[in-house]
């Protein structure tokens, strides 16, 4: 079976109000994309990377890692979901895409490793990292100011999904372009195959696996960086 990781890196990042997208912040002497990159292709299973820039990015292509034999860069599109689709579509239909965002680099490969058993499992179509909901969930009421409590909603059964998210290219790549033609809100991979009708395994994940977002999230993620091993 062959593991074709995908790296979603064409975003800008607003919310970090930093001179340069999120993944070309330096954390720990690297950038956070060098960081995704090499939690990747240093699992053994992951045989080559595709990732999406952006196409007026100025920074990829000074990362030491640009050249390497093992990557490949497509550019990526308006929304992660078009780039994630522009580097899926380089794919062989049977190869495997681990889908996984630049902007969280504390993978480690225990986690990869508990996600590659659903090639194994036949009653699901792929599966993806998630953690279990711990805090109270509010439904906002925002009309007219600022948000109130309409409701809480149970937390049973609910989990945040993260990535990598692994399915097979090929379907990936059909459903994807479904939920575009259906104006479908694709804000992960799994939205897409779960609206194609697929089953979607939930692997219980690591939760040091954060998605670098705001400026806070950075001494934590150079914190965790140090406890993973790969
Ligand atoms: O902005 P957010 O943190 O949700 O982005 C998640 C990932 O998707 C990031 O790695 C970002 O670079 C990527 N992305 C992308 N193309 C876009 C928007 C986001 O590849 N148009």
């Amino acid at each position: 079976q062959t593991v074709v990781a995908v790296v979603p890196a064409a975003g800008v990042g607003s919310r970090m109000q930093a001179d340069r997208p999120k993944q070309y912040l330096l954390l720990n002497g690297k950038t956070i994309l060098e960081h995704t990159l090499n939690a990747l292709i240093s699992h053994p299973a992951v045989s080559r990377v595709v990732v999406a820039i952006s196409a007026d990015d100025p920074y990829f292509f000074s990362l030491p890692v640009a050249n390497a034999p093992w990557l490949t860069v497509v550019t990526g599109g308006s929304e992660r979901a078009d780039s994630v689709h522009a580097a899926v579509i380089t794919l062989c239909e049977h190869e495997w895409a681990l889908v996984h965002d630049a902007a969280r680099p504390c993978l480690d490969h225990h986690d990869i490793d508990n996600l590659l058993m659903v090639i194994e499992d036949s009653k699901v179509a792929g599966g993806i990292l998630a953690t279990p909901v711990r805090d109270t969930m509010k439904r906002a009421q925002v009309s007219g100011g600022d948000p109130v409590v309409r409701h809480t909603e149970s937390r049973e059964n609910l989990w945040h999904a993260l990535t990598p998210q692994l399915f097979r290219a090929g379907e990936l790549r059909q459903a994807l372009a479904e939920g575009f033609s259906q104006d479908l809100a694709i804000t992960d991979e799994a939205s897409a195959m779960e609206a194609a009708g697929y089953r979607v395994a939930l692997i219980d994940a690591n939760p040091a696996n954060i998605k670098i977002t705001r400026p806070a999230d950075m001494p934590l993620a150079a914190f965790y960086l140090q406890q993973i091993s790969l």
